[in-house]
């Protein structure tokens, strides 16, 4: 019988595998320019990790979690997000100490959280993210938010809304949750189960209750933002402000109080709806938080961060045309060998590959016009053939697979004739024309580039 992935598990390879890889290096190269430093947190962690620092009021904590228990009987839990992790190393190793602060990092990969599959939501899916632990500037705010943005913005993402709010100090939160409880008093006999449980372990979780009859309740709630205090209050000010001044578009949500129960202060979302009117909802989220690291163990310092998930960053990327999952690839250099020069040919071509072209290899024993076929249908731009009379002769047979032309060399010369091939290939890609511009084109190089001269000779000005 066959088997058949995990439910809420999806199987990544091909092109998808190369964009998530092209995605992640992206916010690598962006989380460097910020001096974040990359951490690898464990996959597994004890248990007491996300339900000390995710929170018991927390749906994650609440029915989300892949826990169970090893062969000591230790409870452990595959993470559920990055964060709680990360604290956990930093208290554990004492990184704080002896350092200037903030503690700056990124990490990338898989958490599981057991939610219902529908678009854009797996059980498996991977985050990219970043930390900074340890200084309470509200700059720090502004640099992480900002950092998220580049981020986006150097993936092509245009229609990025940011929804920003505060949550305050500890004191304001407890008043704010305070107010909510006696604002739902009343209503809650009719409310959902999981709200019940919500107004004991944490009011602000209700607010993001999917209930219809629920949410229509929440909407006429008290709004934060009236129990700030002064101080949480002119933070968030100067946080907005500074938005405003880096040109960061961003709009204040009342009702933002995101999932995770660690945030205080400031907390943000990115949204993206597609040019095609698909609503991804969040592609990434984060904030601040006050107690995490002391929760974990560590110093009582507060820190800042957030989350992408990949999958969705992938999929509005598609959506808009920013990637295009059926691109075909192409290889520099297709070898094809008779059956008695097969153990000769991958010898070259192990050699070649030394150079870092891109060079794949015909196992098959088969007609010659078949490979060249298979030669086309990889895009390689060269056909490196052995046969028996190149084998006898001590040559290689070297074809332009794109103009058809071909040259039988001796294998001394293979590597020089094919540096000179590639080599003729970038100057044909990247070819300069006579005007003297910078620009570049990629087709044909002596009708002149895009620039105001060329254009203008063509006639097209
Ligand atoms: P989060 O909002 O729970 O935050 O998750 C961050 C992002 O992960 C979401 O915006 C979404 O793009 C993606 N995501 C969440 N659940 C799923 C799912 N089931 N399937 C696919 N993608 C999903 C955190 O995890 C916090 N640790 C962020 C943070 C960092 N806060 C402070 N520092």
């Amino acid at each position: 019988m066959a088997i058949n992935n995990v439910k809420g598990t999806h199987d990544i390879y091909g092109n998808e595998s190369g964009a998530y890889t092209a995605i992640e290096n992206l916010l690598k190269t962006v989380a460097e320019i910020f001096t974040y430093s990359e951490m690898r947190p464990p996959v597994l962690e004890h248990s007491e990790v996300f339900i000390r620092g995710v929170g018991e009021g927390s749906d994650v904590v609440r029915k989300e979690m892949y826990t169970f228990l090893d062969k000591a009987d230790r409870s452990i839990t595959l993470r559920p997000e990055f964060t709680a992790g990360i604290m956990r190393v930093i208290a554990q190793n004492k990184l704080f100490a002896n350092v200037e602060l903030p503690l700056k990092y990124y990490y990338s990969g898989p958490v599981f959280r057991y939610e219902r599959p529908q678009l854009g939501r797996y059980r498996q899916f991977n985050q990219f993210g970043v930390e900074a632990v340890g200084n309470n500037s509200p700059y720090l705010d502004l640099e992480i938010i900002s950092m998220a943005y580049t981020m986006l913005q150097s993936l092509g993402l245009e229609n990025v809304k940011i929804k920003i709010n505060s949550l305050g100090d500890e004191a304001s939160r407890n008043s704010y949750k305070e107010a909510l409880k006696d604002y739902f008093r009343p209503y809650l006999e009719n409310m959902c189960d999981d709200c019940k449980s919500r107004f004991e372990l944490n009011p602000l979780r209700i607010l993001d209750c999917k209930v219809p009859e629920d949410h229509e309740i929440a909407l006429k709630c008290p709004a934060i933002k009236e129990y700030l205090s002064e101080e949480s209050k002119s933070r968030f000010d100067l946080v907005v402000k500074g938005l405003e001044e880096m040109d960061i578009p961003y709009e204040i949500d009342d009702g933002l109080v995101r999932g995770l129960d660690y945030y205080s202060e400031t907390v943000f979302e990115f949204q993206y709806t597609s040019k095609m009117g698909k609503d991804y909802g969040a592609i990434g989220g984060g904030g601040h938080y006050d107690k995490l690291l002391k929760e974990l163990g560590g110093a009582d310092l507060p820190g800042i961060g957030f989350s992408f998930g990949i999958e969705r960053l992938y999929s509005v990327l598609v959506d808009d045309g920013l990637i295009n999952p059926n691109e075909e690839d192409n290889i520099d250099i297709y070898v094809m060998a008779s059956s008695e020069a097969k153990l000769q040919a991958l010898i070259i071509a192990n050699r070649l590959r030394m150079y870092g072209y891109r060079i794949d290899y015909c196992f098959d024993d088969t007609k010659l016009a078949n490979m060249l076929k298979r030669a086309d249908k990889k895009n390689a731009y060269i056909g490196l053939i052995i046969g028996e009379d190149e084998l006898r002769n001590g040559t290689v047979t070297i074809k332009n697979m794109a103009t058809k032309e071909q040259m039988t060399v001796p294998n001394e010369n293979v590597d020089d004739e094919i540096a000179n091939m590639i080599e003729e290939r970038e100057h044909h890609m990247h070819h300069h024309c006579d005007c003297g511009c910078e620009d570049e084109h990629s087709s044909c190089h002596d009708d002149g580039c895009e620039c105001e001269d060329c254009k203008n000779k063509k006639g097209l000005n």
